[in-house]
């Protein structure tokens, strides 16, 4: 089966040639488009002849009939919801202690598959935690990271923070992951070099979760300590070739709805050159 393919839609318009970001979609003289089957490994299946195709003609075999989603105009936002919608997400510090179902858990997951990654690599893997008690025991492993790291030399600033972190985690505040039951952590495959694919996925994260009424929060800390801690790395599964980009805290929001006022921003630094 070639990995490219087109069907009797086909208006040989040749803009599927166009996008094709490797260049390996030819144009035959009147017979259609066609990647020649010494190029298929040069493809980055990323799907722009799919995407754009004017008449939905184009086929790529990895991508199986039940994963070709339509996408439905009329689903889309107008630009004015889809900005209210950015803008009122806020980082949640309230948190439910029960699990999130499963299912939700999957359906963010899946939002996240569609982040842009550099060269469509695709290569961010999830941890997550299954509930509040794993995540608790994982925020006491990143305040003994921080004991740890307070008892050799490091910067004052640091230092001091660290201490702040410590002493209310002892006072019995949870401060790493504010009384979530999850953590989503976006692990990352060392060899690549773009650490942004797993930024971006973290973001997409959060972005997803605020469309379903998750609350989510940057776990700045525990990332802080997970890139210091091989026992965090091993809680976690984390392999040698991996690193740890960062993590969500999530869970179901406790007594907070959609934020009603947004807060207050630096003006935007632009510079026109
Ligand atoms: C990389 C990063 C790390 C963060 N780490 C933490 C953290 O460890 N704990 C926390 O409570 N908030 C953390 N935050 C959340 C920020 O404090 C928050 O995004 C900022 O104050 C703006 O508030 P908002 O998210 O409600 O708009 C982090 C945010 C980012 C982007």
């Amino acid at each position: 089966m070639p990995l490219f393919t087109v069907d009797e839609r086909c208006i040989q318009c040749g803009l599927c040639s166009e996008l094709c970001v490797a260049r390996i979609i030819k144009m035959n003289d009147g017979e259609g488009p066609e990647v020649l089957p010494e190029d298929e490994e040069k493809c980055i299946t990323c799907g722009q002849c799919v995407s754009f195709c004017p008449t939905s003609a184009c086929f790529l075999d990895i991508q199986p009939l039940e994963d070709r989603i339509e996408v439905l105009p009329e689903l889309m936002p107008s630009a004015e919801i889809a900005e209210t919608f950015l803008r009122s997400r806020r980082s949640v510090r309230r948190y439910k202690s029960e699990s999130v179902d499963e299912s939700l858990v999957h359906r963010i997951i899946e939002t996240c598959r569609y982040a842009p990654t550099a060269s469509n690599s695709q290569l961010v893997r999830w941890v997550v935690t299954s509930d509040r008690e794993q995540t608790k025991k994982l925020g006491g492993m990143v305040v003994d990271t921080f004991r740890g790291m307070l008892s050799i030399d490091i910067e004052e600033k640091v230092a001091h923070m660290l201490g702040a972190v410590v002493r209310a985690w002892d006072a019995g505040h949870d401060v790493i992951f504010r009384t979530a039951p999850h953590l989503a952590v976006a692990v990352f495959d060392r060899k690549h070099t773009f650490q942004e694919d797993a930024a971006i996925a973290l973001t997409y994260f959060e972005l997803a979760a605020h469309a379903n009424e998750i609350g989510c929060c940057w776990a700045g800390f525990f990332t802080t300590a997970a890139r210091q801690s091989s026992e965090i790395q091993k809680f976690l599964g984390v392999g040698e070739n991996e690193m740890i980009v960062g993590g969500q805290m999530f869970g179901y929001p406790s007594g907070l709805g959609l934020s009603h006022i947004l807060p207050p921003r630096k003006k935007a630094s632009l510079t026109w050159i």
